[in-house]
């Protein structure tokens, strides 16, 4: 009997670690500008059936974080680091300007690679590019196809002046008049399909959708006769044919055998652009400020090594927590020194969440001079100063006219300091740091120690160079400005 069980112990032990050390394949999906209420599963009228499967068969996260603009939340996502210790809180890196993700970093496609992954890219980057040291393919991808800066046409695939495609380090003149969601995912089913299964693979697809400008092939706004809105139509479009991508994507892993293998995380990069049809209902304002509606990012976790699926996670996360956790997926070695915490075993066991605070971000450079900074503390939230464009809480829009949205802006009169209790309030109805002023002074003083680590934000002016380089590079964004 007790060698039995001792057999049966050993066998045990044997099947655990060698399905401990499979590592999954990963499947990180970044929607550009995807709002809160911008998905079937919270909003009955968007149409996107694969992402609501994946997203009702995975974890859904009720409270995971990004920051309110683009290139802080990509650089806390590849660097674990919150954007305010490397220079990159003010809003986002322009074309024009010399500026990328430190290169002394270590980013989580390199720890990939080194944890024996395939590492492709496919999508937007937009952390930098004046040197050949800052793109994807020097960071730590194998290879790359994609756009550097932001709010490019889709089909032409300009923007400031330039043509901004790239395969690898060849301008990629060749996808010129193409829907780029057509072709980034019909590159990322080439990869899937070309891919040696026994190697694990690191597919990052931060996709152009759904940002602006608002453009999609017609039939899909046709999908949408009940919304009246032209803006809010197209849109929705938009999120539907990114929704079609995911499925494609899906589908090619399960023809190529590795679905069942495979670890997708999806998360927004930073709440809706209400200005350019996006939702956040019921949550509070919008990207660019710190209200709900532009920090708590749509986002969930499907597929390989979840013990617990069908659920909503409630848990606090943050932008910086998803290297760690996904290198902890992969059975990796964690890079030391960052902000980020590994988050593995609290989302795939459904467990307490291993972080009970965070700073929104910290960003002393904004004009009007307030700055803007606001930290969460368990459940309490504190803003100081100015929390940035889109103060109001909107519905999805359905007038034929646009609906005005700049009412209820912060002006310099308001009271620079605004306390929330999240949990009781998710949509910021009721400031409170009148009726708490201790908890104010407490998260006060720990801010102020945070911001021991900030250092001024890299906001350079336009580089001339940028263009004189684009130019000989028969026009298109190329590096070699810094
Ligand atoms: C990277 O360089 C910056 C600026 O020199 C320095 O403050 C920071 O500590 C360095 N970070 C790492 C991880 O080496
Ligand atoms: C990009 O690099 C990868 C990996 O080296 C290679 O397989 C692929 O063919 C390259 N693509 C182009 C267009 O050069
Ligand atoms: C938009 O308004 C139309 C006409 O009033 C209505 O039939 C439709 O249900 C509304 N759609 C949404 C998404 O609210
Ligand atoms: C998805 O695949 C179908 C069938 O091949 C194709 O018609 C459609 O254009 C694809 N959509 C995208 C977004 O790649
Ligand atoms: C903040 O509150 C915590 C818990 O109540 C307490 O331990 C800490 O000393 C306070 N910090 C400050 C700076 O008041």
């Amino acid at each position: 009997m007790a060698t039995t069980f001792i057999i049966f112990f050993t066998f045990l032990c044997f099947f655990q670690k060698s399905l401990s050390a499979k590592q999954p394949h990963i499947l990180f999906i970044v929607a550009d500008d995807l709002g809160w209420n911008d998905v079937g599963f919270r909003n009955p009228d968007m149409i996107t059936p694969n992402i609501d499967k994946l997203a009702n068969e995975g974890v859904i996260f009720d409270s995971a974080y990004v920051l309110p603009v683009c290139s802080p939340s990509r650089s806390a996502f590849m660097s674990g680091i919150y954007p305010f210790k490397t220079g990159l809180q003010h809003y986002v890196i322009g074309a024009y300007q010399n500026v990328c993700l430190p290169l002394n970093l270590t980013i989580l496609p390199q720890q990939m690679k080194k944890s024996g992954y395939a590492t492709h890219m496919i999508g937007k980057w937009h952390l930098g590019f004046c040197n050949w040291n800052c793109t994807p393919t020097y960071r730590g991808f194998d290879s790359y196809l994609g756009y550097y800066n932001a709010a490019e046409d889709y089909y032409k695939h300009n923007v400031a002046g330039f043509y901004d495609l790239h395969d690898n380090e060849t301008t990629a003149w060749n996808f010129n008049g193409k829907y780029s969601t057509y072709f980034f995912t019909e590159r990322a089913q080439e990869i899937i399909t070309n891919h040696n299964a026994e190697q694990p693979l690191f597919l990052y697809l931060p996709f152009q959708n759904v940002h602006e400008p608002i453009e999609v092939p017609e039939k899909y706004a046709n999908m949408y006769p009940h919304v009246m809105n032209r803006g809010r139509k197209y849109f929705s479009g938009m999120v539907t044919i990114l929704d079609e991508a995911i499925g494609n994507i899906t589908q090619t892993l399960k023809d190529k055998g590795m679905y069942e293998d495979t670890l997708i995380l999806f998360t927004a990069d930073n709440g809706a652009e209400l200005l350019y049809y996006g939702n956040n209902w019921p949550l509070r304002g919008g990207k660019h400020s710190l209200w709900e509606g532009g920090t708590r990012g749509t986002s969930f976790m499907s597929g390989a090594g979840l013990q617990k699926k069908g659920i909503t996670y409630s848990g606090l996360i943050h932008a910086v927590d998803w290297m760690p956790t996904l290198i902890a997926a992969a059975g990796g070695e964690q890079v030391p020194g960052i902000d980020g915490i590994n988050q593995w075993d609290s989302i795939r066991l459904n467990e307490p969440s291993k972080r009970t605070e965070f700073i929104y971000n910290l960003d002393d450079f904004y004009i009007p001079t307030q700055g803007h900074a606001a930290m969460r503390d368990g459940d309490w939230k504190l803003f100081l100063g100015y929390p940035g464009l889109m103060d109001g809480w909107y519905k999805p829009m359905n007038d034929t006219e646009d609906t005005p949205l700049y009412n209820l802006i912060y002006s310099e009169g308001d009271y620079p300091v605004q306390l929330f209790n999240i949990a009781d309030d998710p949509n910021e109805y009721h400031e409170i740091s009148l009726q708490y002023p201790h908890i104010v002074a407490n998260i006060t003083a720990k801010i102020n120690q945070y911001r021991q680590w900030l250092v001024p934000a890299k906001y350079p002016p336009s580089d001339p160079k940028a263009k004189q380089v684009a130019e000989k590079n028969g026009g298109a964004w190329y590096p070699g400005f810094c």
